[in-house]
């Protein structure tokens, strides 16, 4: 099968489309024919071996996976032994280890039944960032009515879906940084979701009621050792004074949140935006699309 593999650390560059052989299954696995792949920022920057202090977890020379991407759509082909939940001809989407190929072996539990009305691209996109938008908002904010609720990078990956998923909880209104930046406008938030870290944690504090929550999500990327990780140290320090929480948070990848996503998918509360989709040999150029910080909702490779 083709895979876009990578052998080393760096740009788009050292991406190589190649043959290799097609994944094995093993049991309680799934032999998923991908249809389209997501395209993330953990992509870029597992790709860029950034920052340094995650090399560990990646890789110390070299990626420990050289085929990138977790976000997956596509058809089952094959299931290993002790599959119950799905058959050959069955469209899925989750996550996996290697999207970026025309195979991957997926675990039973980490697939769901594609939503029908959604088109592989729309459905490859909402794993991530649409579980992270949901993690945030429903688990760490409590997101409800007669709440103002405040998503930072809300035109991206995981901003389309929080601020989809908080007005599906009952809240919304929209602020254009480029005219606005809504730290100096007095107004103040019981919950903010920041997806960039572009305002410094004092201001994003008195952006903050008296009991409001921040959850710090990511951005930073320009700092090649840390990335967010000292930014996030100095929050869990000044949050200790005064009565305004802090919501920090690792993705947790759970099947039960995909349905979750699922049902507001079925149910019309959220719709995957799209930016731009890519084919596989165009992986190098979606991935630093997406490196670029920009990306205007999700960025997709059709497989
Ligand atoms: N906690 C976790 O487990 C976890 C998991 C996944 C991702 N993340 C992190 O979450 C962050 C967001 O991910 P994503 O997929 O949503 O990224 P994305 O699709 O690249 O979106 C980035 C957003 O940031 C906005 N932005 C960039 N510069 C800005 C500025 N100066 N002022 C205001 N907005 C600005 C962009 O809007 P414009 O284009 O209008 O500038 C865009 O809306 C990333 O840092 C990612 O690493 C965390």
């Amino acid at each position: 099968m083709k895979a876009i593999v990578q052998d080393t650390y760096g740009s788009g560059e050292i991406l190589e489309t190649r043959d290799v052989a097609k994944p094995a299954i093993g049991e309680g696995e799934v032999l998923v024919r991908i249809r389209a792949a997501g395209v993330n920022p953990a992509d870029w920057a597992i790709m860029s071996g950034l920052p340094y202090i995650a090399r560990p977890v990646y890789g110390l020379r070299r990626p420990k996976n050289g085929i990138r991407g977790t976000d997956v759509a596509g058809s089952v082909e094959a299931v290993g032994a002790g599959v119950s939940r799905f058959k050959p001809g069955d469209d899925v989407f989750g996550w996996c280890v290697g999207s970026y190929a025309e195979y991957a072996s997926v675990s039973e539990g980490s697939l769901a039944l594609k939503p029908a009305a959604l088109t592989f691209e729309q459905a490859a996109a909402v794993p991530m960032a649409g579980m992270v938008a949901l993690q945030a908002v429903r688990d760490h904010g409590h997101v409800r009515a007669g709440q103002r609720v405040l998503i930072n990078g809300a035109s991206g990956g995981i901003g389309t879906f929080a601020v989809q998923i908080a007005k599906a909880f009952g809240a919304d209104h929209v602020i254009d940084y480029t005219t606005e930046d809504f730290t100096k406008t007095g107004q103040q938030y019981d919950f903010i979701l920041d997806n960039v870290s572009n305002h410094s944690l004092s201001d994003l504090r008195r952006a903050l009621t008296p009991t409001g929550m921040l959850v710090p999500n990511g951005g930073l990327f320009g700092n090649r050792w840390l990335a967010g990780g000292g930014r996030i140290v100095r929050a869990a320090v000044l949050f200790q004074f005064g009565s305004q929480t802090l919501g920090n948070f690792l993705l947790s990848q759970k099947l039960e949140d995909l349905v979750a996503l699922k049902e507001l998918i079925e149910a019309g509360q959220v719709t995957p935006v799209m930016d731009r989709t890519y084919s596989l040999s165009e992986t190098a150029q979606a991935i630093d699309h997406v490196g670029m910080g920009h990306a205007r909702g999700k960025v997709a490779i059709t497989v």
